[in-house]
């Protein structure tokens, strides 16, 4: 087909394109940001992804997803969005769910695959656990565990009924670079790296699943590519082996070369009495104007002294292979170590291992305290138009869907 009759049929709203198109949703988050990096460089011959901020396309905003994806016209939408852990009942419900829902329900119509990324927050504790299990809905789960629970019943419940082509991915406790909030995993690092947590919060014993951020797009792309075996399923993406949380906590210690915490293991009800504490001290703060925001991840505590292991036998015996079998959090935490480092120290959050990690800066000195040097080095010689680029000018901009 020539560019001209390929033109012709776009604009007369036939499809043309070969690649497959996707909608990401969530693109800047922990997974969503891994997730588009993948699809951005791994698999530009065969897949195209759009992954809209929520400032674009807010799925609060049933409108706006009509819109947005009448105008795209994707082949399929994974949705990695989620409201922060402790957002009120009106953002969970609208992002966590109802947006979760009107995304489905855009899928629906456009008759295309929907990847909902789920969470093991679903599940009750226990070892093991196998896909079919999960919570009973009642009001005292947390709006997350609750809006994540309605997400999934509510996507089998139109998978039975409409036909949808959905698979949900459970995630347990994930690990990887460029989590910029600094949550679930992260949070326990970062505690351990700003000495912040004195003695062990949890039990010895206590196990939980891990699932690798970087392991994440591959088995999305597998589940892309073969919907007669993925569709209508749930799976759950955990490393094979599930880890002790005491072991990783002690481990993260050696590894930063740390005495803090002490091999010292503080019973449950003394740190949940500790917690209403705190709780109680922030919300007597506030009294005097003094806003204090205790870690959202608090609502997880109880998970530090009780196992929770996800089966991955269903994902074991599916056609998908482990891109990197051997990469545990274990084997990635070196990589980790200096990425989390190296982040923190340069947003000022941790200073103890800024001399190891990050170095010195050639400019520090200069843009302290004589930042016109600077200025008149940059003026002499690094402000001509970018030779490779100057010819675009004179070529048509791609203006592309
Ligand atoms: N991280 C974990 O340990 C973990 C564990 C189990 C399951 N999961 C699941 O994995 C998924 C992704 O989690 P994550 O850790 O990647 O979260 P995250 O880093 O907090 O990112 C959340 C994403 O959701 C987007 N978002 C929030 N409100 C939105 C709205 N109204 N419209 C559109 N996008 C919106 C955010 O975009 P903006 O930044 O533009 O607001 C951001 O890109 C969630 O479903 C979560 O339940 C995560």
């Amino acid at each position: 087909m020539s560019s001209l009759e390929a033109e012709n049929k776009k604009s007369s709203g036939v499809r043309v394109h070969k690649k497959r198109l996707g909608v990401l949703i969530g693109g800047s988050g922990l997974i969503g940001g891994t997730l588009a990096h993948y699809f951005k460089t791994k698999t530009a011959e065969d897949i195209d992804i759009r992954a809209p901020s929520s400032k674009k396309l807010s799925i609060r905003n049933a409108d706006d997803i009509i819109t947005y994806l009448t105008w795209v016209r994707p082949d399929f939408v994974i949705n990695s969005a989620v409201a922060a852990l402790d957002s009120d009942v009106q953002l969970a419900l609208e992002v966590n769910y109802f947006g979760g829902v009107n995304l489905a329900r855009a899928c629906s119509a456009l008759g295309i695959p929907y990847i909902y990324i789920s969470s093991a927050a679903t599940l009750p504790n226990g070892e093991n656990l196998s896909e079919e299990d999960h919570l009973p809905l009642s009001p005292s789960l947390t709006h997350y565990a609750k809006s994540k629970l309605m997400s999934e019943s509510t996507l089998r419940h139109m998978g039975k009924h409409q036909g949808l082509d959905f698979t949900i991915i459970r995630l347990a406790i994930v690990y990887g670079e460029h989590d910029h909030k600094i949550q679930g995993f992260h949070r326990l690092f970062f505690s351990l790296a700003d000495e912040s947590m004195p003695f062990m919060i949890t039990k010895k014993g206590v196990q939980h699943s891990y699932t690798n951020s970087n392991k994440i797009p591959y088995f999305v792309h597998h589940v892309l590519d073969h919907r007669e075996e993925f569709s209508q399923e749930t799976y759950h993406f955990v490393d094979k082996d599930p880890v002790e949380m005491a072991d990783l906590i002690l481990s993260i210690r050696s590894y930063l070369e740390l005495k803090r915490p002490r091999e010292l293991y503080i019973p449950y009800p003394v740190i949940r009495s500790g917690k209403f504490f705190l709780e109680w001290m922030a919300s007597i703060l506030n009294w005097f104007g003094i806003s204090v925001r205790l870690p959202p991840e608090l609502i997880f505590l109880e998970n530090f002294y009780k196992s929770q292991t996800l089966s991955n036998r269903k994902l074991l015996n599916s056609s998908f292979v482990d891109p990197f079998p051997d990469e545990t959090i274990y084997t990635v935490l070196p990589k980790l170590v200096v990425y989390y480092l190296e982040r923190w120290g340069h947003l000022n959050l941790i200073t103890t291992f800024n001399e190891e990690f990050l170095g010195t800066f050639e400019f520090e000195d200069d843009f302290v305290n004589t930042p016109r040097n600077i200025l008149n080095l940059i003026h002499a010689d690094s402000i001509s138009p970018f030779p490779e680029m100057i010819d675009l000018k004179k070529t048509p901009v791609n203006t592309g869907r």
